[in-house]
């Protein structure tokens, strides 16, 4: 198979651990006898540098012309200082937008071998953890209508949904739900908003489709409360845009290896953008200290969604698994015991894992 890739490595570690993934990448063409042609492009930072603006229209076109987005991390400390639309992030918001993609995907997983870093007791993550939030991506208050007054005294943003933005992610959920344990927790705060009462009627009239999926609902702030009393109660959980922002980083929290957790970004067909959840970390930036493993991740979620290439995408999470099991570690995730190693080495071991050359 031949697969046209978009590559925006972005700011901080992007390079780094993108340089990573492509790494993995060429194991898993080799092994599997698959071709990519990648073509490079710049977002945040970079792109306010060097073109004045955090998402560049070739940027946003040459996406648009490939099957699937690999991005690295953008923001940083040196752009923090701009104005809300001038900011790195508002790159990721226009090409999430700009590309539909509305269904957003954050596993967290927490792996045996890293049992150790869940801040949890461990009765509570007995037997392991693996949740799957489902995020809106494109609507709600993060893209309603926003603004701030003339004299600077008030501002306001709006959680605006439409009918047939909740129903298209539901579907999503409850298609993976039936792909997973069959059990779906929607979450609102239907007991306050109007947009939430829209929401779990829409997942209601959805939920009648999948009768085989154990529905419920949960209003957010007990969601927050529950993913640390008992997380092991969740398998898919669907959200809107900000409820998942938040809930997506304390789930993440919970495996206590954010530099382990990759996500997706889907649009209706099998486009998607892939991307470690973790951010741009500019102070290790270049010195070979990033956890490149997310990013190896988000390779395999792209294998997956976009390209249905399930056996691809079980040898590269395979092969991750058996890295970290011969005690592999990142400075992230090193702990007594195990062995110390910088992000080139990580992805070279990763991809020698997966062409079957062990040490
Ligand atoms: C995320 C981030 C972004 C978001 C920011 C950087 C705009 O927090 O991807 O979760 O809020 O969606
Ligand atoms: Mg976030």
């Amino acid at each position: 198979m031949r697969m046209k890739i978009a590559v925006i490595p972005g700011d901080g570690i992007g390079g780094d651990i993108v340089a990573e993934a492509l790494r993995v990448m060429g194991a898993v063409g080799e092994k599997f006898g698959h071709k990519f042609d990648f073509s490079f492009y710049l977002m945040g930072g970079q792109a306010i540098d060097t073109m004045g603006t955090p998402l560049p229209e070739s940027t946003l076109l040459g996406c648009l012309d490939a099957e699937a987005v690999l991005l690295g991390a953008v923001g940083g400390a040196k752009w923090d200082h701009l104005k809300g639309d001038q900011r790195p992030e508002k790159g990721l918001l226009g090409i999430r937008s700009g590309l539909n993609l509305f269904c957003n995907l954050r596993p967290a997983i927490l792996y045996a071998q890293l049992s150790g870093a869940c801040p949890l007791k461990e009765e509570i993550i007995e037997g392991g953890l693996d949740v799957m939030v489902v995020r809106e991506l494109t609507g709600g208050i993060y893209f309603g209508p926003k603004a701030i007054s003339e004299d600077g005294e008030s501002a306001y943003d709006t959680m605006l949904y439409s009918r047939s933005e909740v129903e298209r992610i539901a579907i999503k959920a409850f298609e993976l739900a039936m792909k997973r344990s069959k059990k779906l927790t929607s979450v609102d705060k239907a007991n306050v908003l109007e947009s939430s009462r829209l929401w779990r009627s829409v997942v209601n009239e959805v939920a009648k489709r999948y009768r085989e999926v154990k529905l419920n609902h949960m209003y957010v702030d007990n969601a927050a409360m529950q993913l640390v009393r008992n997380p092991k109660q969740f398998d898919v959980i669907v959200t809107s845009n900000m409820f998942g922002d938040i809930l997506s980083d304390e789930a993440s929290m919970i495996t206590g290896s954010i530099g382990m957790l990759p996500s997706a970004s889907l649009r209706e067909d099998n486009f998607g953008l892939y991307e470690p959840i973790h951010g741009s970390a500019p102070d290790i930036a270049g010195l070979d200290r990033a956890n490149p493993l997310a990013t190896i991740l988000s390779v395999a979620m792209m294998f997956r969604h976009t390209f249905n290439l399930e056996e691809e995408a079980l040898a590269v999470e395979g092969a991750v698994e058996e890295v970290l099991s011969a005690g592999w570690r990142t400075e992230d995730i090193m702990s007594e015991g195990m062995r110390l190693i910088g992000t080139k080495e990580m992805g070279t071991l990763v991809a020698q894992a997966i062409a079957g050359n062990k040490e």
